[in-house]
C-alpha cells in the first residue's frame, strides 16, 4: 500500500479548471495515492472569501508544501497583483524550472530540441515597485541581489552537474543595466568556478533570442533573471509545439508549486479545447519530486504513446479531440 499524498490543488480560472480536471482524473490513474485540497485564488477566491489568496490556501500550502496550480488571471495596468508572483514571493520560490523538450510524434519546426530554462523567481522587475515620481512620470524599480542571484546559479550548476548537463549561459544585459545585471553576472561568473566541468557562457539578452531562433541547439541549459525568464520561456515553447506542452515547477526550500508555463488563455476557456499536456508535464516533474518516479516514468510513456499515435491530440498540436478527450485518451494508453 503506497503512501497518500496530500496535495494544494489551486484549479486557477479561465482554462485552469478544465485542464486541472483533465490532469487529476490522468494521475489518479496512475495508482498513486493523492489527497487534494482544492482552493481557489485571484478573482474567483475574492468573491467567495474577500481575499484574493485566501488564509486556508496559505495555511495548506505550507502544510502540504506541495501544490498544483492551474493559471490565474492577473488585471492588466490595475486590479490585484499578480497571484503567481505573490505566490513566488511568499513561500520564496525562488527556481523556476521550465525544460523544453520535444515529445515524440509531434512534429514542429525544431526536433530534438533539449533545453533547459532557469529562472529566478523572486526579484528583478518582479518586486513590482512601481510609483509616480511626478505626473506623467512612473518610476519601476529592478531590485537584484547578490544573495537571490547566488542562490539562482547555484540552483542552475547544481542541477546541471546532477544531470549531466554541459553547458550554461548566463543570460543578461549588463551591457546597459552594468549594476545589477552586472551583479546577476558576477554571481553567475563566481558560482561557475566551482563547476569546472561544466561550460559557462554569458549571452546578451537580445542577441540570445536571435540565436535561439537561428539555432537552439547551441545551448543547453539558460540561466535568467525574471523578467528575461518569462520571455524566453514562452519563446522556447513555440520551438516543441507551443503554450500547450511546456511544464513548470517553481521551487523553494521550503515548498515547491508545479504549474504550466502557459496562462489562463481567456481565448479558449470554456470549451473544453484547451491542451491539458503543459499541466501533465508539470504534474511528472511533481511526481519526481514526490519520489514517484515508476509511476513518473509509467505516465511520460502513457503520454508519448498519446502523441505518437495521434488519436486523441487537442487541436493546437494538430489534433480535433477535446481536452477531457485526451485525458482518456491518456489514461487508456497508461494501460
Ligand atoms: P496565455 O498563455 O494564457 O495564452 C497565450 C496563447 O496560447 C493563447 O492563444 C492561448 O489560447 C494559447 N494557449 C495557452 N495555453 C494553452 C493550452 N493549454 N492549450 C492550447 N492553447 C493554449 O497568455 P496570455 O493570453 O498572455 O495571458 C492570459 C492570462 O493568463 C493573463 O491574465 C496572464 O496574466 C495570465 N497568466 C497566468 C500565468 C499563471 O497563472 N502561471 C502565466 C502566464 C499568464
Amino acid at each position: 500500500m503506497g503512501k497518500t499524498h496530500t496535495i494544494t490543488l489551486i484549479p486557477g480560472d479561465g482554462i485552469g479548471p478544465e485542464v486541472t480536471d483533465a490532469v487529476v482524473r490522468i494521475l489518479e490513474a496512475t495508482g498513486v495515492k493523492f489527497s487534494w485540497e482544492r482552493f481557489a485564488a485571484g478573482a474567483g477566491a475574492f468573491e467567495k472569501h474577500g481575499e484574493y489568496i485566501p488564509k486556508e490556501l496559505v495555511a495548506s500550502i505550507e502544510r502540504n508544501r506541495v501544490a498544483l496550480k492551474g493559471p490565474v488571471t492577473t488585471p492588466v495596468g490595475g486590479g490585484f497583483p499578480s497571484i503567481n508572483v505573490t505566490l513566488r514571493k511568499k513561500f520564496e520560490l525562488y527556481a523556476n524550472f521550465r525544460p523544453i523538450k520535444n515529445l515524440p510524434g509531434l512534429e514542429t519546426r525544431y526536433p530534438g530540441v533539449d533545453l533547459i530554462i532557469i529562472r529566478e523567481n523572486t526579484e528583478g522587475l518582479y518586486v513590482g515597485l512601481e510609483h509616480e515620481v511626478v505626473p506623467g512620470v512612473i518610476e519601476s524599480l529592478k531590485v537584484i541581489t547578490e544573495k537571490a542571484s547566488t542562490r539562482i546559479a547555484k540552483f542552475a550548476f547544481e542541477y546541471a552537474a546532477k544531470h549531466g548537463r554541459r553547458k550554461i549561459h548566463a543570460i543578461h544585459k549588463a551591457n546597459i543595466m552594468k549594476m545589477s545585471d552586472g551583479l546577476f553576472l558576477r554571481c553567475a561568473r563566481d558560482v561557475s568556478k566551482g563547476y569546472p566541468d561544466i561550460v559557462y557562457g554569458e549571452h546578451i539578452i537580445d542577441n540570445t533570442c536571435m540565436q535561439l531562433v537561428m539555432n537552439p541547439y547551441q545551448y543547453d541549459t539558460l540561466l535568467l533573471e525574471n523578467l528575461y525568464g518569462d520571455i524566453v520561456s514562452d519563446l522556447c515553447a513555440a520551438f516543441v509545439g507551443g503554450l500547450g506542452l511546456v511544464p513548470g515547477a517553481n521551487i523553494g526550500a521550503e515548498a515547491s508549486i508545479f504549474e504550466a508555463v502557459h496562462g489562463s488563455a481567456p481565448d479558449i476557456a470554456g470549451k473544453d479545447i484547451a491542451n491539458p499536456t503543459a499541466l501533465l508535464q508539470s504534474a511528472i516533474l511533481m511526481l519526481h519530486h514526490l519520489n514517484e518516479a515508476a509511476a513518473a516514468d509509467k505516465l511520460m510513456a502513457a503520454l508519448e504513446k498519446t502523441y505518437v499515435e495521434k488519436k486523441t491530440l487537442t487541436r493546437d498540436v494538430g489534433g480535433s479531440a477535446g481536452t477531457r478527450a485526451f485525458a482518456d485518451g491518456v489514461i487508456a494508453a497508461l494501460g
